[in-house]
């Protein structure tokens, strides 16, 4: 018979790409976006791609519980969130309410209406904070000590879904997902700002890119993969939690030097650094060790750094 998924968030990155791996898969696609005084912004990355959107929040319980109610979905994948971790330091009560209470909204109304139906969460290498193992790497035992409004959110939904697995017996899975990029990534993000900026300079459309953290360093990976292994994990028999990453660390300025340097350029010449973009407390390093998910269900990144890079480079190349 054929699955209907529900995805919150379904308007961002991950959520276009994960609503075409579902459709893709044979599967009824419905997403919840919020209100928004300009649609056209909103719906954008998902145009044409024949899901169904409802109008609800994660702030809103009877939202919830009535789009749940209308759709009746099998699976229910929470990308819904204020994704932006500098930004939750200038909005720190409405990202702790959307990222944390609003997981909780959506477990009951799911408790309620049917604990049979399978949820996954979008949760964030960003819980680890300055935590690394003595080997290098983070893993779902390393402990936890968030370094930003955002990430404590995010440790409090992942706990919400571990409790409700234990305490009810739900499906409920947690992808701990490394940062992860794409041409359709908001350009606020660094790799997206980065790109972006050099193609407008490559172009003689701007002189420099003012960054904050060059020393910073993130495991990135593809969306397209990362969405890939949110449906696998969800699948699986057992419900657990997952660590999802290429285990792979660059810095911003590592970024920035493979960018540039796809533009025949010297990104020394360009970038400057702006203190408004630092961040009060800054995660320095991200690595993961995502072996179980690769080990047990067999999930592995198809992008590489470079070819990610040079995907995003010609989309912004043909786009300015
Ligand atoms: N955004 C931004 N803008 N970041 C900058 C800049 C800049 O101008 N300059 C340096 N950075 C540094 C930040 O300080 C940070 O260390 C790093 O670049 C990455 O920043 P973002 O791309 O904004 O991502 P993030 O790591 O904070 O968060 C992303 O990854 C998380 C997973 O670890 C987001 O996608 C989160 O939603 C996600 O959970």
């Amino acid at each position: 018979m054929r699955k209907t998924a529900l995805i919150t968030g379904v308007a961002g990155q991950d959520g276009s790409y994960l609503s075409e791996l579902l459709i893709s898969k044979g599967y009824d696609v419905h997403g919840i976006v919020r209100r928004n005084s300009v649609p056209e912004n909103q719906d954008s990355r998902i145009k044409g791609m024949g899901i169904t959107t409802h109008y609800g929040d994660l702030l809103d319980p009877y939202s919830l519980t009535r789009i749940l109610q209308e759709v009746n979905p099998d699976e229910v994948y929470n990308l819904g969130a204020q994704s932006h971790v500098r930004i939750s330091f200038d909005v720190p009560s409405f990202t702790i309410q959307t990222n944390a209470l609003g997981v909780l909204n959506l477990l009951e109304a799911v408790r309620q209406f049917n604990p049979k139906i399978k949820v996954y969460q979008a949760s964030s290498s960003e819980m680890f904070g300055n935590t690394v193992d003595e080997d290098g790497y983070q893993r779902k035992t390393t402990p936890m000590n968030p370094t930003s409004p955002y990430g404590c959110a995010k440790v409090m939904g992942y706990n919400l879904m571990r409790h409700y697995r234990a305490a009810y017996g739900m499906h409920c899975c947690n992808g701990i997902l490394f940062n992860h990029e794409s041409p359709r990534r908001g350009s606020n993000f660094v790799t997206n700002k980065i790109v972006k900026g050099a193609v407008e300079i490559h172009k003689g459309l701007r002189n420099e890119l003012a960054l904050g953290n060059l020393d910073a360093s993130r495991d990135w990976g593809h969306s397209k993969d990362y969405v890939r292994a949110m449906h696998m994990l969800l699948n699986n028999e057992e419900p657990s939690d997952w660590v999802v990453a290429t285990g792979e660390s660059r810095t911003i300025r590592q970024m920035c030097e493979t960018t540039f340097a796809h533009l025949d350029m010297d990104y020394r010449e360009y970038v400057t650094v702006d203190p408004q973009y630092f961040r009060p407390q800054e995660l320095d390093f991200l690595r993961g060790d995502s072996s179980e998910i690769r080990e047990k269900l067999g999930w592995k990144p198809e992008y590489t750094f470079e070819s990610m890079v040079e995907e995003m480079v010609d989309h912004w190349s043909e786009l300015v």
